[in-house]
């Protein structure tokens, strides 16, 4: 990864429609010596991406190394919101790093961010730390539904990413940020998607196609949707 470059990446799309292994692909290609990712819902998906820590306390000890790649499996169990606050604030201080949050919707709302969060998003690009170190943070965020995004999470994206969306004003919303038919975003097939990086005049398409052994046409059957707290 271009350390020190610090980027936001923003994907959306209908559940299964290829979020989560567009971000996979995205991380292998940053390829970050310092990664951290808030998985929300245990994912199956990214089981090889990280060390898993189901303590969020092991999983900010590990922050102190000069390079890690962290995964912490939030604990349903308790108020995750407050996790992700303190999640949040080990990125910041932490810094130059990679954080990826999977399943945004769950923590922040169109309207309200989370106070660490949002100081991440807006000020992550280049800031000092509490002791006056300077620092950055690379943020990726994935969601199903824009609407339950937040705004500045969305203003902020240097690229904006979407596969399928169901919701036609979600598809209005992301369709004026990428500069597309709303039409079009309702009608990508599974693993299609749309984006525009910044700088770009015109929206880009694609399909994800994928390399190795899992690339069959078979895709990994998805395990039921966890109940969710
Ligand atoms: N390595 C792979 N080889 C082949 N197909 C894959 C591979 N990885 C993912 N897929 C396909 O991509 C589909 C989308 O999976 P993904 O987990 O990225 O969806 P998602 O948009 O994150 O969905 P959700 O909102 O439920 O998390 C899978 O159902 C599977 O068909
Ligand atoms: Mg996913």
């Amino acid at each position: 990864m271009a350390d020190g470059k610090a980027l936001v990446l923003a994907a959306f799309g209908a559940r299964g429609t290829g979020k989560t292994a567009w971000v996979k692909q995205q991380i292998t290609a940053l390829k970050p010596s310092r990664l951290l990712i808030w998985d929300f819902k245990h994912d199956p998906a990214l089981d090889g991406v990280g060390k898993p820590f189901t303590s969020l306390g092991a999983a900010i000890l590990e922050l102190k190394k000069p390079a890690f790649k962290v995964r912490y499996l939030v604990d349903h169990g308790r108020d995750f919101h407050a996790q992700f606050e303190l999640f949040c604030l080990a990125a910041w201080e932490s810094g130059c790093l990679l954080m990826f949050v999977d399943e945004l919707p769950e923590v922040t709302k169109a309207n309200k961010a989370p106070p660490a969060w949002r100081r991440c998003v807006n000020i992550g690009r280049d800031y000092r730390d509490s002791k006056g170190v300077r620092k950055w943070l690379s943020i990726i965020g994935a969601g199903q539904r824009t609407k339950e995004c937040d705004k500045s999470f969305i203003g902020n994206a240097d690229v904006i990413h979407t596969g399928r969306l169901t919701n036609p004003t979600d598809a209005k919303e992301l369709a004026q940020f990428l500069g597309c038919d709303p039409r079009t975003l309702l009608t990508l097939a599974d693993l299609h998607w749309i984006e525009r990086r910044v700088g770009q005049m015109e929206p880009t398409t694609g399909k994800l196609t994928f390399s190795g052994k899992k690339a069959t046409p078979a895709a990994p059957a998805k395990p039921p949707l966890r109940k969710r707290p």
